[in-house]
């Protein structure tokens, strides 16, 4: 049995395995400019972050229906759940799917198609959160958070992502006011390629709660003092990091520095599809590779549960952090 884990960085757009693209193009009758699925897996050798995005949003084409959008979540829970996931918050790009005249209603009620059956199905609670394409204006920000208001019982929170440098965070405070005023949750992705001081506008400006990366963040102490003292969950992606070249290898990660400098991180995958990795192979890597000890993996694992969005189901929440406590590692 793997080790019981929240997943708290994860775009669902990210989990398109090469099989599913292809299997959604035929039915879409949707061209994909690859021969095949070994094609296509040649062309996953990325030189940063946006080399990997021309490829994420290029095969967005092939999601079209209510089904696509439940077959590709409902495959990711599945191999979620078999790799310890019990809980996962949800990650989706709404603007990557209008602008090819997909609308909000198909990608939220696909996607809760499966998310709503997924604790009964796979034993795993979801949270859905709505990301900005930050390389996107902040008026088609405040315009996608308008399109989500029919479906705001489905959306925990937004977040922030896409290409990162030359996009702070502060160009989206408006956007940001306005969702905490609806009460939703607020995260983004800062620190990825991005220098400290995103991290820094990201918590100030738009009252993040948790940093999405936030791997350069060691780049400036006083921000790593200010990240420990208020315990800011960090949602690091190691195998995410490798193949953006965020990160040199693996065995190059800043985690174990980070985690004994007292950081409250967690692992998760962040597009595993792309990456190499669902949420136990990120797991796996880090204590492979970093030599982390049960005891810090078990850290990890406790760190994703008390990070969560659980707060409107804590009897959930306890009952995790209690699986985490009592499970036991297999023996190597
Ligand atoms: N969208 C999907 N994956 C992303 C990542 N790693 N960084 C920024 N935007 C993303
Ligand atoms: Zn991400």
């Amino acid at each position: 049995m793997p080790l019981p884990k929240a997943e708290l960085h994860l775009h669902i757009e990210g989990t398109l395995e090469p099989e599913l693209a292809f299997e959604l193009a035929a039915r879409n009758s949707v061209p994909l400019p690859y021969a095949d699925e070994d094609a296509l897996r040649e062309a996953y050798r990325f030189a940063d972050l946006q080399s990997f995005l021309n490829l994420y949003y290029e095969l967005m084409a092939v999601l079209r229906t209510e089904r696509d959008f439940e077959d590709l979540a409902e495959a990711y829970l599945a191999r979620a759940a078999a790799q310890g996931v019990r809980h996962a918050e949800i990650f989706f790009d709404p603007q990557a799917h209008l602008a090819r005249g997909v609308e909000m209603g198909t990608v939220v009620e696909g996607l809760w198609r499966a998310l709503g059956r997924s604790r009964e199905r796979h034993g795993v609670s979801t949270r859905l959160i709505m990301c900005f394409l930050r390389d996107e204006s902040a008026e088609s920000a405040l315009a996608t958070l308008d399109a989500a208001k029919p479906y705001l019982d489905r959306i925990t929170g937004v977040g922030l992502d896409s290409a990162e440098v030359g996009h702070p965070p502060a160009k989206f405070r408006e956007v940001y006011e306005a969702a905490a005023a609806l009460g939703l949750r607020r995260v983004a992705h800062a620190g990825e390629e991005g220098p400290p001081e995103y991290v820094t506008e990201a918590l100030d400006v738009l009252g993040v709660e948790r940093v999405d990366h936030g791997l350069r963040s060691v780049e400036d102490p006083a921000l790593v003092e200010r990240l420990v003292r208020d315990r800011v969950p960090l949602t690091l992606c190691p195998l995410s990091n490798v193949r953006l070249r965020t990160v040199d290898t693996l065995a190059d990660h800043p985690l174990p520095a980070m985690l004994d400098a007292g950081l409250m991180c967690t692992v998760n995958s962040d597009d595993p599809a792309y990456f190499g990795g669902y949420a136990g192979d990120n797991f796996d890597a880090v204590r492979r590779d970093l030599g982390l000890t049960e005891e810090r993996l078990r850290e990890l694992a406790r760190n994703s549960f008390l990070a969560s969005f659980l707060e409107d189901d804590e009897e959930l929440r306890a009952r995790y952090l209690a699986e985490v406590a009592a499970y036991t590692f297999p023996a190597a």
